[in-house]
């Protein structure tokens, strides 16, 4: 059995402060969405956190986790590579890119769902569920084996071959609904009526995925932060969909500031297939629904936006970027050229850093770090 980090002090509402009980708030802020504003709660923690330089991996982190012991495949300490060749194609001094493909399902998730898992052993919940048509139903079925648990894994018969049969061999159950809104439906009604235990979003506007289990992506900012000597990027490029990397990195880098190991955070960069956030940055309302092709690029795509993914941006100084589905072939070619091959949802940051070096945003001088957050081999040929 798991047992909760015992510096772990409460949940806070990420828009009104509002503090709460240590407890699971999957639809956020009760205060905040009566008003009419989705928002997430996040867990805050009191004590000494320090790293722990005799341990591996993400229990390294332990101390600034929801928990400090945790079911695992050999997930996190992915390394950060210094991508010599491609810094000096676009001229920059320093270009690294964070392979997340080197997690035991091949994407970040897996630093997600071992959280998630704890959890729901901890509460004693005997099914696992999640809303997804990719990497986060791969990850939570592979955690949820791991541990015995039963999972289930909502989503649409249009489901990438690859994904389904990589789920169905763990014995997680898919069941498929017509439409993606449907997913959210269905997983709605199990949470509230079965007590089925969630790992993601099911309400409309989102507020993102369970905080327990976002708190996992807070060990990418310490890996970076590790890696580089504390010699910190300016800025970091995150493919973007409900903004939990996001969320979960700006934690990471804040913990580091409030323990005085970082001076300045780095500056957050969401790249996504569609402009979503970036109108939202522009005074768009963040729960608006945004249009536009994404089908090339399904695992960052979604019509919606975050209340937690603005205010990481916001709180970074950072920005956000669309790469258009026409560019992802040649985004996917350009990166494995360069000998990582990548899901075309991850390959857009190339795409990104190109538009921004264009636009002036990101200069020669700059540190750059991007975020590779899946391998190629799961994608499938339309
Ligand atoms: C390959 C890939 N990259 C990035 C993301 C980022 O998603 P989020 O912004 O919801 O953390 C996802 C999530 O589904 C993904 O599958
Ligand atoms: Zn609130």
């Amino acid at each position: 059995m798991y047992k909760l980090n015992d510096r772990l002090k409460g949940f806070y509402c990420l828009r009104c402060g509002e503090e709460f009980n240590i407890a699971d708030y999957f639809t956020g802020c009760s205060t905040c969405s009566s008003d009419g504003f989705p928002v997430s709660l996040a867990p805050y923690y009191r004590g000494n956190c320090q790293i722990k330089n005799d341990q591996k991996r993400m229990f390294r982190y332990g101390s600034f986790l929801p928990y400090t012991d945790f079911p695992s495949l050999g997930e996190g300490g992915t390394p950060l590579i210094q991508a010599r060749r491609l810094a000096e194609k676009y001229n920059l001094n320093s270009l690294y890119i964070k392979n997340e493909f080197q997690n035991p399902t091949g994407s970040h998730k897996d630093r997600m769902s071992p959280f998630i898992v704890a959890r729901a052993l901890e509460t004693n919940s005997n099914i696992i569920t999640v809303a997804s048509s990719g990497n986060a139903g791969a990850s939570l079925a592979a955690y949820a084996a791991s541990a015995g648990l039963e999972c289930k894994v909502i989503t649409q018969s249009n489901i990438n071959p690859v994904w389904k049969r990589a789920i169905a061999a763990t014995g997680a159950e898919l069941i498929y609904t017509e439409t993606s809104q449907g997913r959210w439906d269905y997983l709605k009604e199990k949470v509230e009526k079965e007590g089925w235990y969630p790992a993601t979003n099911y309400i409309t506007p989102p507020v993102g995925s369970n905080p327990f289990g976002v708190q996992g992506y807070k060990t990418i900012a310490y890996e970076i932060y590790e890696d580089l000597q504390g010699v910190m990027p300016d800025w970091v490029l995150v493919p973007a969909s409900r903004g939990d990397m996001l969320w979960g990195i700006y934690q990471g880098f804040q913990d580091l500031q409030d323990i005085k190991k970082i001076s300045k955070l780095p500056r957050l960069i969401a790249v996504e297939p569609i402009e979503r956030i970036q109108k939202v940055l522009k005074g768009a309302d963040y729960r608006s629904s945004f249009t536009g092709d994404y089908a090339l690029t399904t695992s960052i795509g979604g019509n919606t936006v975050t209340y937690q993914a603005i205010e990481a941006i916001n709180n970074t100084k950072g920005t956000a970027v669309s790469v258009q589905q026409k560019e992802v072939p040649a985004n996917i070619k350009e990166l494995s050229s360069h000998g990582l091959y990548l899901e075309s949802s991850s390959a857009t940051i190339i795409g990104a850093l190109k538009k921004l070096l264009k636009q002036g945003v990101i200069v020669t001088s700059d540190r750059v770090v991007m975020i590779a957050s899946s391998n190629g081999y799961k994608d499938f040929p339309e």
